[in-house]
């Protein structure tokens, strides 16, 4: 009887501490995310779990744990990994008023698979004093002859540039994105190399004049403890470019809830929470990145770069057409 009761008290324990966590794989490798998982917890009494690493490992994780994953919740930064784990069926639709009514169809999964978290946008970063204000237009015009020598960009294994690869192929087609792709690459300053950050810092030392890059590094660049990167990053301004017939290109950061979720309903009002007014605040504070909730104001320094309007297409359409956007890197020779 003893026995009985210790047991039953061992699974009454374990399945309140069961009830009262939430998995969280995640791929954001920000210290605000920190603070809004201890904001959650504080709130909620739920305890926030994280695995970090990078999406891919994520992913290829899930997939082997199966059904017996402990992941409730998996967190990437870019729409076309969203997808990818969607498609390798590591995801549930989940039903949430909160969050069709309040995040955009154009920055959700179809199914409600995944939800969008935070907006970033992709877009030129010039030096001052080069001239380049003056001749940089659209994402379409950075192939004409006129830029040669002066582009940097990461390589195309890059997910960043892949998403705006897809979005190039969703606009126009891949003929024309193949040649596009090609008209980069002639004009490149060098070899692609080195992440978005370091391509900023190349066209600040005068390596290129314009370098493509996330919104969201130059922020972090301002606000740097290393002062070459603080150094660099006052010597260059952003450019908004647009699609011929669309806006400026964005990718998300966003989260599913995972197909296995061992603690559905935590994974939920996580996921909830994350695109609460409070949350979508400190995305915007502290990361420098474009909240997706409607009446969220960016900060300070994010909205001192300027307006924009974001691209037309669905963001669901960045995963769908990566394949193809790859393949076109591939034809291009865009390393
Ligand atoms: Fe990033």
């Amino acid at each position: 009887m003893i026995k009985k009761l210790a047991l039953s008290a061992i699974v009454l324990a374990s399945s309140l501490y069961a009830s009262s966590e939430v998995n969280v794989y995640s791929h954001r490798h920000y210290d605000t995310d920190k603070k809004l998982f201890k904001m959650f917890e504080e709130k909620t009494g739920i305890k926030v779990n994280v695995v970090k690493a990078k999406a891919s490992a994520l992913i290829k994780r899930m997939e082997s744990e199966g059904a017996k994953s402990p992941a409730d919740v998996l967190i990437t930064v870019d729409a076309g990994r969203l997808y990818q784990a969607k498609s390798k069926d590591l995801l549930q639709s989940i039903n949430s008023n909160y969050l069709t009514t309040n995040i955009p169809a154009t920055l959700r999964d179809k199914d409600n698979k995944w939800f969008a978290l935070t907006k970033r946008s992709r877009v030129a970063v010039y030096r001052i004093g080069s001239g380049m204000d003056s001749k940089l237009s659209t994402y379409e015009d950075l192939a004409d002859p006129k830029f040669k020598g002066q582009i940097m960009v990461r390589s195309s294994n890059n997910i960043y540039n892949q998403s705006l690869m897809a979005a190039m192929i969703a606009h126009h087609g891949k003929e024309y994105a193949l040649n596009w792709a090609k008209g980069v690459v002639a004009n490149m300053a060098k070899a692609p190399k080195g992440n978005d950050r370091y391509q900023v810092k190349a066209v600040a030392n005068g390596i290129g004049s314009v370098a493509i890059a996330n919104t969201y590094y130059i922020g972090k660049m301002v606000n740097n403890k290393d002062a070459s990167q603080r150094e660099s990053v006052k010597k260059v301004k952003i450019f908004f470019p647009k699609f011929e017939n669309g806006g400026t290109h964005i990718n998300v950061s966003g989260a599913g809830v995972a197909k296995y979720a061992p603690n559905k309903d935590n994974a939920i009002k996580f996921v909830e929470f994350l695109a609460s007014k409070e949350a979508q605040e400190l995305f915007a504070k502290a990361n420098y990145e474009y909240p997706v909730l409607a009446g969220v104001k960016s900060s300070e320094l994010v909205s001192s770069w300027g307006q924009f309007k974001d691209d037309t297409i669905s963001i669901n359409t960045l995963g769908e057409n990566n394949k193809a956007a790859v393949k076109v890197f591939d034809q291009a020779g865009w390393k």
